[in-house]
């Protein structure tokens, strides 16, 4: 097994046939630069698969506890870990610049269920950084409340984040 921090500015080890990198690029700075590292160590025809996390608009949507809870969390992960989704619908376009062919993508957005596993997912996350949460100021410890309990209510209705996949090929 191989281990590497890709943030550490040195070089990757070994060359790849296949890279793929689920929930990881979100996390760190300077993305773009990481695709990047990774395009530069596929084999020729090497496939780099990113996936993160992509929230669909919902323009009609009310300001409802849920989308405040929703905001707040990316709000809070941002200013403690650093984690961004704002760069994910540009991978197709990144995997383009480093020369990729066969560029596609595909997302993923199942609707959240109550009592399923990602309503529970999110009930966890919301739980365990409540104070996160209010420290962003877009919510207080009720709204937060209103939102857990919707998310295990029968009438939960939302497209939660869904996961954005897109691939390209080393010509
Ligand atoms: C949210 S987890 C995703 C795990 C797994 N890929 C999945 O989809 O379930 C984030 C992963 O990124 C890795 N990671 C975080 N910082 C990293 C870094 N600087 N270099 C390499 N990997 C890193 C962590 O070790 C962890 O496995």
């Amino acid at each position: 097994m191989l281990t590497a921090d890709l943030t550490d500015g040195r070089p990757l080890p070994g060359t790849f046939d296949l890279i793929h990198a689920r929930f990881v690029l979100m996390h760190l700075p300077d993305r773009r630069r990481l695709v990047s590292r990774l395009a530069g160590r596929l084999n020729p025809g090497g496939l780099l698969v990113l996936g993160d996390a992509v929230e669909l608009p919902d323009v009609l949507g009310p300001s409802s506890p849920y989308r405040r809870t929703m905001d707040a969390m990316w709000r809070a992960l941002r200013a403690t870990i650093g984690t961004d989704i704002a760069a994910v619908p540009s991978y197709p376009r990144f995997l383009r610049e480093e020369g990729l062919r066969d560029v596609a993508a595909e997302v993923y957005c199942p609707p959240l269920v109550p009592g399923g596993p990602a309503a529970l997912f999110w009930s966890e996350t919301w739980s365990r950084m409540r104070p996160q949460l209010e420290a962003t100021g877009l919510v207080d410890a009720d709204v937060v409340d209103q939102a857990l309990t919707y998310l295990s209510a029968p009438h939960l209705a939302e497209l939660g984040p869904g996961m954005a996949m897109a691939w390209g090929r080393r010509g």
